[in-house]
């Protein structure tokens, strides 16, 4: 990855925190998005200490507009991405509640910031990347296309849909030599987790086969991967990394 630039977004924390720190340490310089801004500024340090370039960029990611301005300032002052992680997303988390209760308004936050951040994204960077005839996209689904699960049909859908796009999105750019994947975490130690109560986290790990959740870093490994050379045939697939709890 040495001299690539590689743009996270939802960097600050969990699952975009350890990307970045992977990408980092094998060469990439960073562009990192987030709204947080105190855990953002500290992961540009940390990639900086590595020997690396960092941007790091304060933005809403539902926000079209200043995704936009944040595209184009990294355009212009960093320089053309060669790999684009759409990480940011979420779950309803406490507003989660069964369908026949659910709120308009909660579909759209979740559909905006689990789907609709990516394509804005990507469509910010995929021209650059046809012209260029190389690129890289992973995008973040889940297990909850596959799974289901009461209280997150907004979350399910989002992220079947981020599967969706990837298939079409992969076909679209294959012949410019760009591959698109997805990877679909099982459940994850970040904070989300911290939000769960003992009984939920016992009922998680007890479906796991290998009896434990992911650490960030692990996902990390896998986008890691599907961003790198040794990727270069592999497009339009999503990985499931979940400790063999279901299969794709
Ligand atoms: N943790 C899990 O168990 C798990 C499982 C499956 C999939 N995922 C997916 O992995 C991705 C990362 O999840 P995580 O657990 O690391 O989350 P996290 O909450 O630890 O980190 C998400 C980051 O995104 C940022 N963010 C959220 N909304 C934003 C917005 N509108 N604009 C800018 N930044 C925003 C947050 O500030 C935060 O830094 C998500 O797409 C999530 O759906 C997580």
């Amino acid at each position: 990855m040495t001299g690539k630039i590689v743009a996270i977004t939802g960097a600050a924390n969990g699952i975009g925190h350890a990307a970045t720190l992977r990408f980092a340490a094998d060469g990439a310089d960073v562009a990192i998005l987030d709204r947080e801004e105190a855990p953002l500024l500290a992961l540009a340090a940390e990639c900086r200490a590595l020997g690396r370039r960092a941007f790091p960029l304060i933005a809403d990611l539902t926000d079209r507009g200043a995704v936009k301005v944040a595209f184009e300032r990294i355009a212009t002052e960093f320089g053309p991405i060669d790999v684009l992680l759409n990480n940011v997303g979420q779950s309803a988390r406490d507003r989660a509640s069964p369908f026949w209760k659910s709120e308009p308004g909660l579909w759209d936050f979740i559909v905006d910031v689990s789907l609709m951040a990516a394509f804005t994204c990507s469509r910010q960077v995929v021209p650059g990347m046809r012209e260029r005839k190389s690129g890289r996209i992973v995008n973040i689904t889940s297990e909850a296309p596959f799974t289901g699960g009461t209280g997150s049909v907004e979350y399910a859908a989002a992220k079947a849909g981020v599967i969706g796009f990837t298939r079409a999105l992969a076909l679209e750019m294959a012949p410019f030599n760009v591959t698109v994947n997805a990877v679909g975490p099982g459940a994850t130690r970040t904070r989300a987790a911290d939000g769960w109560s003992a009984e939920t986290k016992a009922k998680l790990v007890a479906a796991i086969p290998m009896g434990r959740l992911a650490e960030p870093t692990e996902i990390a490994d896998a986008i890691h991967f599907l961003a790198s050379d040794r990727a270069a045939y592999i497009t339009g697939q999503t990985l499931l990394v979940n400790g063999g709890r279901i299969f794709n």
